[in-house]
């Protein structure tokens, strides 16, 4: 099937590469997911975002196996919960992942949240450490992690994650976490890129999509991809989920741009990851 051309790869500090769009499951329907990961796939993704919180990482796993792709060619992230945190349950939990996946290794593995109330991201970090030394994941990396939650684990283990995946897009660019992923030669990659599509109708976006002859949603997207952020975007139709990737053909200027930041309002679609 035609399809738009295969996303840049964005190295990893580990020595492995990331698709740098990524096809997002959350609220992806048990009922739907195969069809629609192997959509995406077939539309170009080369990179699946699931976790075990959204209860379709067997069907993830079978678009995986039954697409026709060498396994090395789909990239594949998945998440630890908030109730499996600590170092057994962790090692239990990637267990039972990968027999949902029917897949012998992981490309990614995050700690969904920080959760600070439990206090015991350090030790889950531990056994994401375990599981790359293992080789059962290929890397390991973060989610919801602010600059003091990443100093603590890197403090603890020595190791550094190699991807955070935080809630970033226009209202909420997250310059200063950028700053500090830089420094530490942490991947940034943005959850809810279209700010769970609310971004979609503002009105001041829609004069910059008229002028390249693309969607909204191609627009916000261009100015992720131009920043180097990794996106995961999660769409519904093929005719959306095409169209999420092709944002590598045409570029925003400094004047789109710059409207662009005006929108930045610090709100947040999800929770701050200090309060849970
Ligand atoms: N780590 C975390 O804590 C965390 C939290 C949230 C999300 N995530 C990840 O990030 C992924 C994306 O986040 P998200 O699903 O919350 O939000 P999102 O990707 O920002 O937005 C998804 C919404 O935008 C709509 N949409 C997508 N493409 C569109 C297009 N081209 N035109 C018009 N509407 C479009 C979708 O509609 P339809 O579905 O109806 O097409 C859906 O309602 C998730 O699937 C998940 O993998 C991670």
């Amino acid at each position: 099937m035609a399809h738009p051309p295969l996303a840049p790869m964005i190295p990893l500090a580990d020595g492995r590469a990331i698709p740098q769009v990524g096809y997002g499951m959350y609220k992806v329907p048990r009922t739907d997911a195969t069809r629609l990961a192997r959509t995406a796939i077939e539309l170009g993704y080369r990179h699946l975002d699931t976790a075990a919180l959204y209860g379709n990482e067997a069907e993830a796993g079978a678009a995986v196996r039954e697409c026709g792709l060498p396994r090395d060619e789909v990239f594949v992230t998945s998440k630890v919960w908030n109730d499996d945190h600590g170092y057994d349950r962790t090692l239990r939990a990637f267990d039972a992942a990968m027999r949902a996946f029917g897949l012998d290794r992981l490309d990614l593995y995050l700690i969904h949240w920080p959760v600070p109330s439990r206090d015991r991201y350090v030790d889950t970090w531990r056994a994401l450490v375990r599981l790359r030394e293992e080789g059962r994941v290929s890397s390991i990396g973060v989610s919801n992690f602010h600059a003091h939650h990443l100093e603590r684990i890197i403090d603890a283990t020595g190791v550094a994650p190699v991807v955070n995946q935080v809630e970033l897009h226009p209202w909420l660019p997250q310059h200063e976490l950028r700053a500090e992923h830089e420094r530490l030669g942490i991947r940034t990659e943005a959850w809810s890129p279209l700010a769970r599509g609310r971004l979609l109708g503002d009105p001041v976006l829609e004069p910059i999509a008229a002028k390249h002859g693309r969607s909204v949603a191609q627009i916000v997207l261009a100015w992720h991809v131009r920043q180097g952020t990794i996106v995961i975007p999660k769409a519904s139709s093929p005719e959306r989920i095409a169209e999420n990737l092709d944002v590598f053909s045409f570029d925003l200027d400094d004047a789109d741009v710059a409207v662009i930041a005006t929108l930045e309002s610090g709100v947040r679609t999800g929770r701050d990851p200090d309060h849970d």
